[in-house]
């Protein structure tokens, strides 16, 4: 799965994922992570996510990556926001006030990129990749962080057999295996979502469960 095939969900507008309301999960668990305000929070894969602008509500500066320019631009223009773009190659850079929203591919991104960032947010980011690109992804939050940050991880997870993804499956085994030498992982939630994703039913699943981990920095604790 490469960076085209979004291209074109977005392009198609086959943006399913996308919530029309504040996700659930962030307004009830984020506070936990006992973050000072102004910290600059790194959203990964953010597509047009209102959960920026909701942090950004709640005193926090937020940096996305998101390599559709359709979503970067309706996250702007559907909230009445004119940034200030800047060509920062590979990256066009949209800014204003607390909000910046690199447009780019994730992969592309170094540490310079995100300087000063102190903490995560992930939704639907991990479990849009495939296997090998979620190691590639691991790998790459471990190179631009090193010795990690704290993170508030939302997955998905169910039999890998009866969907193909995204969103894919992640198990907790996997979050284990990701990132557990970096950080502590705490499971803060676990339900049942397949009620609430009829799509997912009539694509085959009999059952769905979401999981909210919070990921914290063992250098941290040691
Ligand atoms: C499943 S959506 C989740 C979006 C967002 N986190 C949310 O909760 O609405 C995944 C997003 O990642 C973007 N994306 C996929 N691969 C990417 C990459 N390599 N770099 C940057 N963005 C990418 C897609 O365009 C899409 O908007």
């Amino acid at each position: 799965m490469d960076t085209e095939f979004w291209l074109e969900r977005w392009r198609w507008r086959e943006i399913g994922w996308h919530l029309d309301e504040i996700n659930t999960h962030l307004q009830e668990h984020w506070p936990k992570l006992g973050l000072t305000p102004g910290t600059l929070v790194f959203v990964p894969l953010c597509g047009k996510t209102l959960d920026l602008i909701w942090l950004v509500s709640q005193g926090f500066r937020v940096i996305g990556v998101e390599i559709s320019e359709i979503a970067v631009e309706e996250i702007f223009r559907e909230h009445g926001l004119t940034p200030r773009i800047t060509e920062t190659l590979p990256f066009r850079r949209y800014q204003i006030d607390e909000l910046t929203v690199l447009c780019g591919d994730f992969f592309d991104l170094t540490s310079e990129h995100l300087h000063d960032v102190g903490a995560v947010f992930d939704r639907a980011s991990l479990i849009a990749l495939p296997p090998e690109l979620r190691s590639r992804y691991a790998s790459q939050m471990n190179r631009l962080f090193p010795g990690g940050l704290d993170t508030l991880l939302v997955t998905l997870s169910y039999d890998q057999g009866q969907m193909t993804g995204p969103p894919f499956s992640v198990q907790s085994a996997e979050v284990e295996h990701l990132f557990s030498e970096t950080y502590r992982i705490e499971t803060l939630a676990s339900f049942d979502a397949l009620a609430e994703s009829p799509q997912f039913r009539q694509r085959g699943l009999t059952a769905l469960s979401e999981q909210v981990y919070r990921l914290a920095p063992l250098a941290r604790s040691a």
